[in-house]
């Protein structure tokens, strides 16, 4: 079985048996994806005591829980676990049966193949990125919050690699080429610019990120494309599916 979930951001209640008591019948062959801002992995430095047991908990569920990045994890910290080829492509393994489906990537799960393509431009950030080194920050992150604008901290809620590299592009363009740029399904954090521009008012804006999927959206044939990010749960479109806290089964 395969089953695909929304942005979790560290509340994974969800995945308790009352939730999901679908997991009575699944073993560690079967898998949950997350659409990215997993939240698991977000404390400062190392895996706080909240984290590992929370990380711990999600290990000790019957199935294999699998996740792309969005723009809410601490990247600095994801990408210091030890990397893998797993099912075709490379992951971060956070835990035996807990794994960062890198960007790029085309993995074949449950004999379904799966390109992953994680990240996304942050939208709540009007009040900007700050420094901690800034001699002025807590003066104005004061600010910020006393006047409700919404802000990140480099580093400690905010990371530059939310937006894929040039390198992790290619690397996707390529592994889909060796596909013949055909997929089952496309799992990333934000969607193709065309995509967003059906249900985002003309609020949300073109970026390099949904720029880049709206060139995978034009080249690759795939059957379904799942994505996060926007917190909601639309049927853009017969093909593309924004999922937020539903739990989708797809194999
Ligand atoms: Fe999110």
């Amino acid at each position: 079985m395969i089953f695909i979930t929304g942005d979790t951001h560290g509340d994974f209640t969800r995945f308790n048996t009352k939730n999901f008591p679908e997991q009575r019948e699944m073993t560690k062959d079967d898998f949950v994806i997350i659409c990215g801002d997993f939240g698991g992995i977000w404390d400062p430095k190392e895996e706080s005591k909240r984290e590992k047991h929370d990380l711990d908990g999600l290990e000790e569920r019957p199935f294999t829980l699998l996740f792309v990045d969005g723009n809410h994890d601490n990247f600095d910290r994801l990408n210091e676990y030890p990397e893998k080829e797993w099912k075709g492509g490379r992951v971060h393994e956070i835990r035996p049966h807990i794994l960062h489906l890198m960007r790029g990537q085309v993995f074949e799960i449950d004999r379904k193949t799966i390109f992953t393509f994680g990240g996304a431009a942050s939208h709540d950030i009007t009040g900007g990125i700050l420094e901690m080194s800034d001699p002025n920050f807590r003066k104005k992150r004061k600010q910020l919050e006393d006047d409700w604008i919404p802000y990140r901290v480099n580093h400690v809620s905010w990371w530059e690699q939310e937006m894929p590299s040039e390198a992790e592009m290619e690397t996707g363009r390529k592994n889909l080429k060796d596909h013949n740029n055909a997929v089952d399904f496309i799992i990333t954090h934000c969607c193709a610019s065309g995509t967003q521009a059906t249900f985002g008012r003309g609020i949300l804006k073109p970026d390099p990120a949904t720029e880049y999927l709206e060139y995978i959206r034009n080249t690759v044939s795939f059957r379904k494309w799942f994505f996060g990010h926007y917190h909601d749960n639309i049927n853009v479109s017969e093909k593309e599916i924004l999922i937020y806290e539903q739990k989708i089964r797809v194999s």
